[in-house]
């Protein structure tokens, strides 16, 4: 059958319209467009759209807009987002336990040992483990290392005993917290707010960057700058939609990645500096440092969670981090000397 000339150019039209239809990427996360990881995800965009000349279009719903912690994973695998980028500590109730290993307390004594961990052969071998889950690891990014918060002023281990504490859905996090004699409750992040302020839950740990976007240190009275633990994120993406982009535009993506890690890992300390002034100068929170000796006596309290929780994480894998931690400690002493 031969086609009327202008039913064929609209129909030629049409298909040429469609084959330039950029491929989009929905890039979902919990956090405020003004955190770490806000941030992180919108220089992706921008670098991510500009090497690939449109061809891509990056759509950033920060702030829990379309989807809560648990919910966004599920999102994710079924293929109605195509990335994320949750913490660490949300990877247990998918089956990857393994991350929960980044919860330990004061396991990642440093940003230096930090590093050696993410881009050395255990962080690689961390972000394989997504893979039979439909996942696909992409990157590491910083937040920044946490701090307590209560209505009660938390100064020595004791001061915990009783206080609900919301966690993230992490076994390591419940344990540090029992270790504590707190008791611990899962919220997602998007509740912790109003579980706060109605008492659902005492107080909390988080980075002062969270703390801050998202006004919980309106509902606390009291900060107590710990450092006790660290809150990163494994940037990723649906495997079938990553494996599916045509090869030039996965390099394109990849660079964009690799350039949007630099920054995000550069801001985020800047960012919960930033933060932690701002909590301070709200003047609604107490915020004290720990002495040497309570943190001696935190750390007391908190070292056995390593053995509690070996079982779950497994203690190869602890081992590589304390030892991983132990040679960034050696390269800072050699490089001070
Ligand atoms: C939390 O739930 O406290 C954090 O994981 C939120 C985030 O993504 O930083």
């Amino acid at each position: 059958m031969k086609l009327k000339p202008l039913f064929a150019a609209a129909l030629l039209a049409a298909s040429a319209a469609w084959a330039q239809e950029p491929i989009v990427i929905k890039f979902s996360h919990v956090t405020t467009a003004d955190t770490p990881k806000g941030k992180g995800a919108q220089k992706f965009k921008e670098l991510a759209e500009a090497a690939t000349q449109g061809r891509v279009k990056v759509d950033v719903y920060p702030n829990s807009q379309l989807y809560k912690d648990k919910e966004e994973l599920e999102a994710l695998q079924m293929g109605a987002v195509q990335m994320l980028a949750p913490s660490l500590s949300k990877f247990g109730p998918l089956g990857v336990k393994e991350f929960e290993v980044y919860d330990i307390p004061y396991i990642l004594p440093s940003k230096a040992a930090l590093r050696r961990v993410n881009e050395g052969p255990v962080g690689k071998a961390l972000l394989k483990k997504l893979e039979t889950k439909g996942i696909v690891g992409l990157a590491y990014w910083d937040n920044g290392f946490k701090e307590m918060t209560s209505n009660k002023p938390i100064a020595q281990p004791a001061d915990f005993r009783g206080q609900k504490m919301r966690i993230q859905s992490s076994k390591v996090l419940d344990a540090q917290m029992r270790a504590l004699g707190a008791n611990p409750q899962v919220l997602a992040f998007s509740e912790v707010y109003q579980g706060m302020q109605t008492g659902v839950v005492d107080g909390s740990e988080n980075t002062p960057s969270n703390i801050y976007t998202q006004k919980m240190h309106e509902v606390q009275k009291y900060m107590t700058v710990s450092d006790h633990g660290y809150i990163g994120y494994a940037v990723i993406a649906n495997k079938r939609f990553w494996d599916a982009l045509p090869p030039d535009i996965r390099t394109a993506l990849d660079g964009a990645m690799r350039e949007a890690t630099r920054y995000a890992n550069t801001i985020a300390q800047q960012e919960n500096d930033a933060a932690l002034e701002g909590i301070k100068k709200a003047g609604k929170t107490q915020v004290r440092e720990l002495s040497p000796q309570e943190k001696a006596a935190w750390r007391k309290a908190l070292l056995p969670v390593q053995a509690t929780v070996a079982p779950r994480v497994g203690k190869p894998l602890i081992d590589a981090f304390n030892r991983e931690a132990a040679a960034a400690e050696a390269e800072q002493r050699a490089a001070s000397r």
